[in-house]
């Protein structure tokens, strides 16, 4: 079984459906629900490596409070490997503020609480156990990433990054060499200048963010038009817009799994169009995230 240790972000996702976004001083009614969702970018690829078929090793760190005993509950339900995850004893769990327009689009501030306290015994010792990969976002501190991606490639193993939530700031150079980066649109223009949208523009993009980021694989994830990488672009897999959430997450987990097994970049990135295509039909972060067999399902219906 390919094993993926994800380093990186939890949050309680406070999720409320909302009919517009409110402007500046201005107050609207929800006339739709609110929720709690167990999300984070980081928890959120965890659970997708559990439910595709992998074994997902997660590092993390959560307070000590009840939003971090439902986040471990759920973990423990999906038989994550919760050992390196680190609890807080000054800091909350991390916690998204949500709102999903009915189109499906959603718009996300995030508090990262917990999320900074992740510590470098925990990575050192989850990647001594060897993972297949390292896999990765930018939701929690720089130096977190920085330290487990140099960690990683000291011991040799493959390192993958979702650029998100992209902050220009953020030292891309300082990374090692990476196996597969992937951007959305949003962190793709934030990196290079260059809104992708057809192949020449992602083309342009990868031939700037190269300069910043060595990488074998640069998967730019592009929302209802699917993706592109190594120089094809993969249409998404129609489907009605619930809400988008944890769809990239989802997304890069699953390419990352199936491309660890053959190292079929193209075939992963058809894979990981179906799995995140069914996160964007359901609303909710993990709760939208689907089981290997509902993906597989879904190819061979096309
Ligand atoms: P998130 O909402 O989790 O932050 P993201 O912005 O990182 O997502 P997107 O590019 O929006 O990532 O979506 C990831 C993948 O989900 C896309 O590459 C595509 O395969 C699929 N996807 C997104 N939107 C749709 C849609 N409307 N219909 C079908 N598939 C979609
Ligand atoms: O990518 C979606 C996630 O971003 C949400 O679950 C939220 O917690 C934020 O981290």
């Amino acid at each position: 079984m390919i094993k993926i240790l994800t380093v990186s972000s939890a949050n309680m996702d406070f999720v409320m459906d909302t009919p517009t976004v409110p402007e500046g001083g201005e107050t609207i009614i929800c006339h739709g629900s609110y929720k709690y969702v167990p999300g984070g970018k980081g928890a959120n690829s965890a659970v997708a490596v559990a439910r595709l078929g992998g074994k997902s090793v997660f590092c993390a760190s959560v307070g000590r409070d009840a939003n971090g005993d439902a986040l471990l509950e759920l973990y423990n339900n999906e038989k994550i490997d919760t050992r390196f995850i680190y609890r807080s004893n000054d800091c909350p769990t991390g916690l998204a503020a949500i709102m999903v327009e009915p189109s499906g689009q959603n718009r996300i501030i995030v508090y990262p609480g917990a999320n900074a306290k992740i510590t470098k015994e925990a990575i050192d010792a989850a990647v001594a156990e060897r993972p297949d990969a390292l896999f990765m976002q930018l939701e929690t501190s720089v130096e977190t990433v920085i330290y487990a991606a140099n960690a990683a490639s000291e011991a040799g193993i493959p390192i993958v990054i979702d650029a998100g939530p992209a902050d220009p700031q953020f030292p891309l150079e300082k990374l090692p060499e990476i196996e597969i980066f992937s951007p959305n649109e949003s962190e793709t223009e934030i990196f290079t200048g260059v809104k992708p949208c057809d192949k020449a523009s992602c083309e342009k993009a990868i031939e700037i963010l190269s300069k910043r980021v060595k990488a074998k694989h640069y998967c730019i994830k592009l929302g209802d038009k699917g993706c592109y990488v190594d120089g094809v672009i993969v249409p998404p897999i129609k489907t009605k817009a619930v809400d988008t959430t944890a769809a990239g997450d989802t997304f890069t987990a699953a390419l990352t799994l199936e491309y660890l097994k053959d190292g079929d970049i193209i075939r992963a990135a058809k894979f990981a169009c179906a799995a995140a295509s069914i996160v964007v039909s359901r609303a909710g972060a993990s709760s939208s995230i689907p089981y290997r067999p509902e993906v597989e399902a879904l190819i061979s219906k096309q």
